[in-house]
């Protein structure tokens, strides 16, 4: 026989007045508005013939009801266990049974001396992304529309994020920083990955994981896998010039984390940090997410300008790439290295030595690094595996003054304390077992062939249109227009066809360089160079771009 609950509600109401009787007015008054946000749930039918228990059907039929979302919008507080399990006549175990399970499931909430409440939002509305998207016919309940309503309201964030000046949005991000796709050619910044020897890798990963076991999946070192940080001291030692040992290194997850965690080591918000510009982008924005206030300084053809103002406030950090500046390609020279320690020494500032394209140099003698010729413990010298192995494996180093690195080290143990033990222990062991010079040899063989090529072929198909600037070393090269008014015309047809340079100006803060494009080479074979330089000729041909004199 079904077991009809008709009058929950109403039994409550009267239960509540009667217990007015000696009570105050206010305390009556709230009783009687708790008293009738109680659900009735008038619906209820239990089958006790049914093969389904009692508690089961009480359970569904209640989700149900709640899914449903049409009780009164005011209702959220259900009927005590007692009052339900009397007028179902039905035992409070059975109740009870039946809320534990909605309970479970964050149908209901129970709160400690007030009752059983319905949860808010319910869990299809948090759970079910969106169940009634494409239903046309079906209606949102209410109470469902509301639950919805914070998700779809734009996030309110930081000024830390309206600040970082990127224009990306959305699966933009996807693609990286460098915006590089499938099919895409020439953009600056990416080495030759296909050329990395993965089965080699692979080979020292597992030895690495036989010696060391489940040592390497416990939390490691934030200074850096010991072994890697001295096979990395003798290498900069050996081959850069520089003057360091092993407890000076920091491995980090690559140049940005070094720049990010010397930059909270040094800075307070607010403080001044010279960049060069045009300069490395991301310098720029991780410099405002620490904090910085970044001040953009020009170039001439001896590096970074470092006159200043009177007026203009001492930087604590100013960020160069001394080997190779970043897109221009001009050395510094050494009458500018010496300045520019002489100023860090004088107003106690720190020169970050961005040392990323060190290993490519193709004309022109090896040069040490200024680490290596700083008497005054001013440099923070920093390099990173992206270039020369790959860059998604995300490792790094900084070569910090002894009175610094413990403050680094601090930053990164707060930050991410380190950077995965299993590719620091197989760096170290490509390192040391001669796979590193061996590779970086072949790269640069392989780069001074393509970088040849490159030159070649340019001039040969795009000379009349481009003055190609032909840099010491790295990995990409600026090609001057001609023609300055082709500018947007040569944008628009870069982007079309996916030969893809990138504008100067992307480079710069306040400079205003003559139009010009900055080309990569080393991520592509000679055909592909080839290939992507005679498309580029061509389709600017059928553009009707204009020649200018070779
Ligand atoms: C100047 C400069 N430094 C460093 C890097 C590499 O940075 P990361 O090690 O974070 O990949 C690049 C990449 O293009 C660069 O242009």
């Amino acid at each position: 026989m079904p077991v009809a609950l008709w009058n929950t509600h109403a039994i409550e109401i009267i239960a509540g007045i009667q217990g007015q009787i000696g009570m105050s007015r206010r305390q009556s008054l709230l009783k009687k508005r708790r008293r009738r946000s109680v659900i009735a749930f008038e619906m209820i039918q239990l089958d006790r013939s049914a093969a389904e228990p009692l508690h089961e059907q009480l359970y569904r039929q209640i989700r149900d009801e709640l899914k449903s979302g049409s009780f009164a919008d005011a209702a959220s507080r259900l009927p005590s266990s007692r009052a339900l399990a009397s007028d179902l006549g039905i035992s409070r175990l059975t109740v009870n049974l039946a809320f534990s399970k909605l309970q479970a499931e964050g149908y209901l909430c129970a709160k400690a001396k007030s009752g059983t409440f319905v949860a808010n939002p319910l869990p299809e509305n948090f759970l079910v992304v969106d169940r009634f998207a494409g239903n046309t016919c079906g209606r949102i309940p209410r109470r469902v529309q509301k639950a919805r309503q914070p998700i779809e309201r734009r996030a309110r964030t930081s000024g830390r994020v309206k600040a970082i000046p990127d224009q990306r949005a959305g699966t933009q991000f996807d693609l990286g920083a460098l915006g590089a796709g499938a099919g895409i050619s020439l953009v600056p910044g990416l080495p030759a990955v296909d050329e990395f020897p993965i089965d080699i890798w692979e080979r020292l990963r597992s030895q690495a994981l036989a010696q060391k076991g489940t040592h390497l999946l416990r939390h490691a070192s934030s200074r850096g896998d010991a072994d890697l940080r001295k096979a990395i001291a003798t290498y900069l030692c050996d081959f850069r010039g520089a003057r360091c040992h092993p407890d000076q290194i920091l491995i980090v997850g690559g140049m940005q984390q070094a720049m990010l965690v010397s930059a909270m080591a040094l800075l307070d918000p607010g403080e001044p940090v010279w960049i060069e510009d045009p300069g490395f982008h991301q310098a720029r924005r991780v410099f405002i997410l620490a904090g910085a206030k970044v001040v953009p300084k020009p170039l001439d053809d001896e590096g970074i300008v470092i006159a200043r103002s009177p007026k203009e406030k001492i930087p604590k950090i100013v960020h160069v790439t001394p080997s190779h500046q970043y897109p221009l390609g001009v050395t510094m020279s050494f009458e500018r290295r010496k300045a520019l320690l002489e100023f860090a020494h004088a107003y106690d500032a720190f020169v970050f030595e961005d040392d990323f394209y060190a290993e490519f140099r193709f004309a022109g003698p090896p040069l040490p690094c200024l680490q290596g010729i700083d008497s005054f413990g001013r440099v923070i010298y920093a390099g990173t595996m992206s270039k020369i192995l790959y860059p998604s494996l995300r490792l790094g180093y900084v070569v910090a003054p002894e009175a610094l690195i413990d403050s680094l080290v601090k930053i990164r143990s707060t930050m991410d304390q380190h950077s995965s033990a299993i590719d620091q222990a197989t760096l170290a062991r490509f390192i040391t077992e001669g796979f590193f010079l061996s590779h970086i040899k072949r790269m640069r063989k392989i780069y001074a062939e393509r970088r040849a090529i490159f030159i070649k072929e340019f001039n040969e198909l795009l000379g009349d249109r481009f003055t190609l600037q032909i840099p010491e070393g790295g990995l990409n090269m600026v090609a001057w227009l001609k023609q300055e008014q082709d500018f947007p015309k040569i944008s628009s047809v870069t982007v079309q066809i996916g030969v893809k340079p990138s504008p100067l100006s992307f480079y710069c803060v306040r400079a205003t360089p003559k139009p010009a494009f900055v080309f990569g080479f080393a991520g592509w074979t000679p055909a592909q160079i080839r290939e992507s330089l005679m498309k580029l000729a061509l389709s600017l041909h059928r553009a009707r771009i204009s020649h200018g004199k070779r």
